[in-house]
């Protein structure tokens, strides 16, 4: 039985949550982590949550004998692959750094696997892959061509994890392409800590709620949508986390490799999104209409059919339940994790 998970980038937002639900279901994360982007008070307030001591190394995925060990001393059976630069944007101007670590990293870990004989491997990608759709809902058999370094360092990993399977008969990969995730634990004790400003809606939308930003300004109401705004398929974070465990316990059952969409199939505009916000938290949410946001795209959602064929999984919780458990992990923590 696949019990004991070395999670990377498990301190991160959507690692932690997974992190959690592998801890309800009864798997043992490892985590490992370099904090570039996370904190380690919330793996600090996951052992708390789960009253359970959750072994946690601070290190880099490119440190290829550090991942080794990592596998090795905890004796894991399976890796679940979250650690990664995530910002299209910063990927413009930073297209080396993210293809360091986003493909090398992926890279050494793969390496690190094959040295200690570990081969199960859940990866992180993202609906970015597909990019412009040409047909909705977007499917997994969609055509895949990222519009920027970000998705294409996650379209160059599903590559290697698809040739290093084809070469290595044992090794089983599962690929995992979110849709929008949002939302908190219940419990607002983990939640997203964006550094800076944010560039995603929802995170953004909860500062301006809480009072630490002004308004937001919304990229655009030009688009042939019904309300002339950009439509996006958002998913609570513990659905999507949720998935996780569904996802490892297929790779461990069936012993195939598979490729699946992580989405409701739901799509909500950014005015339905500030209207659902407003409501959840009784706030008003003041916005300005800007230009559109270069590399935006009218309409995304998924098909989520196929994932609830192969994982018996589909996300259960509505766009209230999302925005009313940011919105009470935002004012549990208005600064984020920082005290
Ligand atoms: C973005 C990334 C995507 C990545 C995902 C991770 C881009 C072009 N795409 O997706 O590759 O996988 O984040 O979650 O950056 N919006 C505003 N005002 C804001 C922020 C966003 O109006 O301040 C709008 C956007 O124009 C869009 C929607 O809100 O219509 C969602 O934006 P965002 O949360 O950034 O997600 P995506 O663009 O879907």
């Amino acid at each position: 039985m696949l019990r004991t998970v070395l999670v990377t980038g498990g301190a991160g937002y959507i690692g932690s949550h997974a992190c959690l639900a592998l801890i309800k279901a009864g798997y043992d994360p490892i985590i490992l982590d370099n904090f570039s982007n996370s904190n380690a008070v919330a793996i600090q307030r996951l052992r708390a949550l789960c009253q359970k001591d959750i072994p946690a190394i601070e290190g880099d995925i490119r440190d290829t004998n550090l991942c080794a060990k990592a596998l090795r001393d905890y004796e894991c059976d399976s890796v679940i692959h979250f650690a990664g630069l995530k910002a299209v944007g910063e990927s413009q101007t930073k297209a080396l750094e993210y293809y360091d670590v986003n493909l090398v990293g992926s890279h050494s870990l793969l390496r690190a696997m094959q040295d200690v004989g570990v081969n199960r491997i859940i990866f992180s990608s993202s609906a970015t892959v597909y990019g412009v759709p040409k047909a909705l809902p977007l499917k997994e058999n969609h055509p895949l061509a990222p519009t920027n370094p970000y998705g294409q360092t996650k379209l160059a990993v599903e590559r290697l994890l698809s040739d290093v399977a084809a070469s290595e008969a044992n090794l089983k990969y599962g690929i995992l392409r979110y849709f929008n995730p949002v939302g908190a634990d219940s419990s607002s004790r983990i939640g997203e800590d964006p550094r800076g400003v944010p560039s995603n809606l929802m995170p953004f939308i909860a500062q301006v709620a809480v009072g630490r930003r002004e308004a937001l300004m919304v990229f655009g109401n030009d688009y042939d949508t019904p309300d002339g705004t950009g439509v996006r398929d958002y998913i609570h974070v513990s659905d999507l986390a949720d998935a996780h465990v569904k996802a490892l316990e297929k790779l461990e059952d069936s012993a195939e490799s598979f490729i699946v969409n992580l989405g409701t199939g739901k799509g909500y505009s950014v005015l339905d999104m500030i209207e659902a916000f407003a409501s959840a938290s009784g706030q008003s949410i003041p916005y300005n209409i800007s230009n559109r946001r270069v590399g935006d795209v009218a309409v995304v959602y998924s098909d989520p059919s196929y994932a609830e064929k192969l994982l018996g999984w589909k996300a259960v919780r509505e766009l209230d339940d999302m925005c009313r458990d940011h919105w009470a992990w935002q004012t549990a923590n208005p600064r984020g994790y920082e005290k």
